[in-house]
């Protein structure tokens, strides 16, 4: 018996160290030691015994056990420490590698322009003025000299909320909110956002951006909106940019007129985008109707004033040379991304 628990331990200790994972480790406690294991199957069997042998071979028994229980605990834990340190091996970071540089994105060519006229205004001590984008019929019309039934109103028709309230077709309505806050001199642009029942297609949109200009103050003429417009107009097109003026009407100017610029896309021979014309059209303008001056409470036979408001959607496509206005809404990075 002595020979089989000595022959038992020989064993244990040669299948232990072979063995490098948790569950073998376990497999083998079970095999050595457990309640069906080699040394209980042995120690079951020291009934036959005589009663000198018993406690020798007894207490040899418990020794080898603890022993192997004790190089089991010993090999867990070497077995623990090679995992962990092979876990920290290949989870090594390599601080020296470059890094993933994150995507950064682009100012809109729209608001590139915009910043840019901000800036020429700005530099002319020019103010910026904000107004609704929701707004009485009053401002987008009747202030501005377009009663109810007026026909000009046929070419301007928008969305609706009541009767009263409607999505501002125009940013001229912020012309009559800053002359009745502000006596003259008054000097503001106003961008934004403006909306009217049109379909979309390469050159209209439902929702496009205007921004307006006005100046109110003595001695304001003609020429004075012709030199600003024509100065505004090379600083951001170009020294070389050829502009025209036609004769316009609209209801809140008087006289007013039409801005064309030279055909970016033809230069003035003659296109599809220019409809032939070799000319596209950029703004309207106009000295501001004494009528819609007195409206505000500004007497019209001290003051006189200028008013334009143009197009962002045609600034931009002008100075980049997009041909389709929709390009400028869809987000495509593609597109984004040449600016
Ligand atoms: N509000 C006019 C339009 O949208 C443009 C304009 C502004 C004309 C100011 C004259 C003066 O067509």
């Amino acid at each position: 018996m002595k020979q089989q628990l000595e022959q038992i331990a020989l064993a244990a200790r040669a299948e232990l160290s072979k063995i490098s994972d948790q569950a073998d480790l376990e497999a083998l406690r079970i095999r050595f030691l457990g309640k069906k294991g080699e040394l209980t199957a042995i120690m079951k069997g020291m009934a036959g015994l005589s009663a000198e042998e018993r406690p020798v071979i007894g207490q040899l028994a418990n020794r080898i056990r603890a022993e192997i229980e004790q190089e089991i605990t010993e090999r867990l834990a070497e077995i623990k420490a090679a995992a962990s340190e092979a876990k920290l091996r290949a989870e090594r970071l390599d601080v020296t590698l470059p890094g993933t540089a994150p995507k950064l994105g682009k100012i809109h060519p729209m608001d590139k322009v915009l910043h840019d006229i901000e800036d020429i205004f700005i530099g002319m001590g020019f103010d910026i003025a904000e107004g609704p984008e929701v707004e009485y019929d009053y401002y987008n019309f009747e202030a501005l000299n377009l009663p109810p039934d007026h026909p000009a109103r046929d070419t301007q028709d928008t969305f609706y909320v009541t009767d009263n309230v409607l999505l501002r077709t125009q940013t001229s309505s912020v012309q009559i909110h800053v002359m009745e806050n502000k006596k003259p001199p008054i000097r503001i642009i106003s961008p934004g956002r403006v909306y009217r029942s049109d379909p979309l297609d390469a050159t209209h949109s439902p929702i496009f951006h205007q921004i307006e200009c006005l100046v109110v103050d003595k001695g304001i003429t003609m020429a004075t909106l012709v030199g600003t417009l024509d100065m505004l107009l090379k600083r951001i097109y170009g020294e070389e940019c050829k502009i025209r003026l036609r004769p316009h009407h609209f209801p809140f100017t008087e006289p007013s007129a039409e801005v064309d610029i030279v055909c970016f896309n033809c230069g003035g021979k003659g296109c599809s985008m220019c409809k032939g014309e070799g000319y596209v059209e950029l703004l309207g303008a106009g000295m501001v109707h004494p009528k819609v001056l007195a409206n505000c409470g500004i007497d019209p036979e001290v003051y006189s004033g200028f008013a334009f408001g143009l197009g962002l959607e045609r600034m931009t496509m002008g100075k980049y040379g997009i041909n389709d206005l929709r390009l400028l809404y869809e987000n495509d990075l593609r597109f984004l991304g040449q600016f």
